[in-house]
């Protein structure tokens, strides 16, 4: 079967912007959109640049968009791609500069893995916590969600909603990373707290819309979205809990547990609390709300049978109360 690939090319030293470019290949059985490029490369244009290495979903250095989305070239069937999508085109990662055609700068991606400080502190732990860590990592007795499996390819950050408006944030590779520290036995209290007062900062777990794309794409079943998930519960846990975001989590669930239900006319007074400046910024956005008839009467009633909703508060028990919220 004689196929077309659109590839994607950039030569900055030529090019001021991107072009699509045709070439058509005899396609073989079992053969990898990674192994078209190659041969594309190397039997027709010389100058195509792409990076690979393992070949086997191993390295990550492949990731590359394929017919709209993140993925490993080296594991994408070419002919599964012709057959969902009726064509073959190619395009470098998003949200991250372009070297050469496919080819994109991983620096910021390397620079924000750094960040969140990818090693075992030394902060010395306590003599009962030095026991319970070693107890801790008995075969089988912890784990890391397999955020461990991270080959750092890039194609979560590519494909984050987030990290297409806010370059800075710290995106899902790094904040996936910083989970496995955290669920590390053989770090202290002391440098877990220090960590997530660190991610707890703007551009740190906060941010994240929980779009779950960063999920959908990653080639080994990673989950960041769920890593940040567990992030922010931890923050929770360690009484962080006066950030917009903890405070918008804190404030959502005081509201559905006294009313039974979310009233967002409420939520503005729970973020920016009695923030005089911050109220007056949200005032517009409460306006339009209103003339579209979306906000709720802040002074309603409790849904009926609020009592049934408490009442799964209470069963639910401490375990899940945040830090920070008014029980009644
Ligand atoms: S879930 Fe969060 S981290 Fe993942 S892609 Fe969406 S915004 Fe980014
Ligand atoms: S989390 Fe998944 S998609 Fe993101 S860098 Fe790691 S392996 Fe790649
Ligand atoms: S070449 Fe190593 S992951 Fe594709």
């Amino acid at each position: 079967m004689r196929l077309t690939f659109a590839i994607t090319r950039l030569n900055p030293e030529t090019d001021t912007h991107r072009h699509e470019e045709e070439y058509r290949l005899e396609v073989g059985r079992g053969m990898t959109v990674l192994d078209a490029l190659i041969r594309i490369k190397n039997e027709q244009d010389g100058t195509l640049s792409l990076r690979y290495s393992c070949r086997s979903a191993i390295c990550g250095s492949c990731a590359m968009e394929i017919n709209g989305e993140e993925k490993l070239a080296c594991r994408t069937s070419v002919r599964k791609e012709w057959e969902r999508h009726g064509q073959i085109v190619v395009a470098p990662l998003r949200n991250l500069p372009v070297i050469k055609d496919l080819v994109v700068d991983m620096s910021s991606f390397w620079g924000k893995i750094q960040g969140v400080t990818p090693w075992l502190s030394t902060v010395p732990r306590t003599e009962a916590e030095q026991g319970a860590g070693l107890l801790a990592l008995l075969p089988g007795s912890y784990q890391f969600h397999n955020v461990d499996a991270c080959i750092m390819c890039g194609a979560c950050v590519a494909a984050c909603t987030t990290h297409e408006v806010s370059k800075g944030f710290l995106g899902p590779a790094a904040l996936a990373k910083a989970d496995r520290f955290l669920a590390d036995p053989r770090e202290s209290a002391a440098s877990k707290r220090m960590r997530l007062t660190e991610l707890d900062k703007e551009n740190g777990i906060w941010d994240c819309v929980r779009c779950n794309f960063c999920v959908q794409v990653c080639p080994k079943d990673v989950k960041p979205m769920e890593a940040i998930i567990r992030l922010r519960r931890a923050a929770l846990g360690a009484g962080l809990v006066s950030s917009g975001g903890a405070r918008h989590i804190t404030g959502f669930a005081d509201i559905v547990e006294r009313h039974g239900r979310l009233n967002e006319a409420l939520m503005p007074l729970k973020i920016v609390r009695f923030n005089l400046r911050r109220m007056l910024s949200v005032i517009p956005l409460g306006l339009r709300m209103l003339m579209k008839g979306k906000v709720p009467n802040p002074f309603a009633h409790p849904i009926a049978g609020i009592g049934q909703v408490r009442a799964i508060f209470n069963a639910l028990g401490g375990a899940t109360r945040l830090p920070g919220r008014n029980h009644p």
